[in-house]
């Protein structure tokens, strides 16, 4: 699309540098978390920058006009960032990693971890600034993440998003796996301890 009439103007080529940033101090996250702890704490890393559709189509719901000034300014998740990681302490050594970034200011925290969701979405949520542009990094175990994309296929389903007993299940679903979690943090730090003493 011609940048005059893309929603991002002539922004996009400045857009995708700060994403690409944003994934090197992920990456830098990941070497350094795994300096201390001697496992990588990143299962997988994804990005992406919403698209024309569907940026158009979230001024139009928060029924704002489609501008470049909405999509960068009043939106904050134009680029999106998810950081799906191996073990529950994961999430947050990553977390503390970017806060501790002079470059990135953290303008929003949300802890879907702490604060579940009704419908059992567990998650941690960050909209940062850097370099002029903000971006939206979710960080996630995987057990959360196949959760995640369990739920949001099912959503678009007719009928099953309104029937109780489908949401019932799926918030079983998610508890069952954030308890999963954290026997799997339990795990890792009894083979850490054993690791120690031999
Ligand atoms: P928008 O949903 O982006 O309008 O903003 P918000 O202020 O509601 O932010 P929130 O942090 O709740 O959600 C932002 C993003 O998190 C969404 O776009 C999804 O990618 C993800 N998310 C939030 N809630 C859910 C959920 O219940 N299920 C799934 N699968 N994803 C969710
Ligand atoms: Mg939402």
């Amino acid at each position: 699309m011609e940048a005059e009439n893309s929603i991002y103007g002539g922004r996009y080529p400045e857009m995708e540098a700060v994403m690409n940033s944003l994934a090197e101090d992920i990456r830098a996250a990941a070497k350094t978390v795994k300096e201390n702890t001697g496992m990588n704490p990143v299962e997988h890393l994804k990005y992406r920058i919403k698209t024309e559709e569907s940026m158009r189509e979230k001024c139009r719901r928060h029924g704002i006009p489609e501008t470049e000034e909405s999509a960068l300014e009043t939106i904050h998740d134009a680029i999106g960032l998810r950081v799906v990681c191996t073990f529950l302490d994961d999430v947050f050594a990553i977390r503390d990693y970017l806060f501790s970034l002079p470059d990135l200011e953290v303008v929003n925290e949300k802890d879907y971890i702490r604060d579940v969701k009704p419908n059992g979405y567990r998650s941690l949520h960050l909209i940062v600034r850097k370099n002029g542009y903000y971006a939206e990094i979710q960080i996630r175990t995987i057990s959360m993440d196949t959760w995640a994309a369990l739920e949001h296929q099912i959503r678009y389903k007719k009928n099953v998003g309104k029937s109780a007993l489908i949401f019932d299940e799926l918030k079983r679903c998610a508890d069952e796996l954030a308890s999963t979690d954290v026997s799997m943090q339990i795990i890792r730090a009894a083979i850490n301890e054993k690791d120690d003493r031999s």
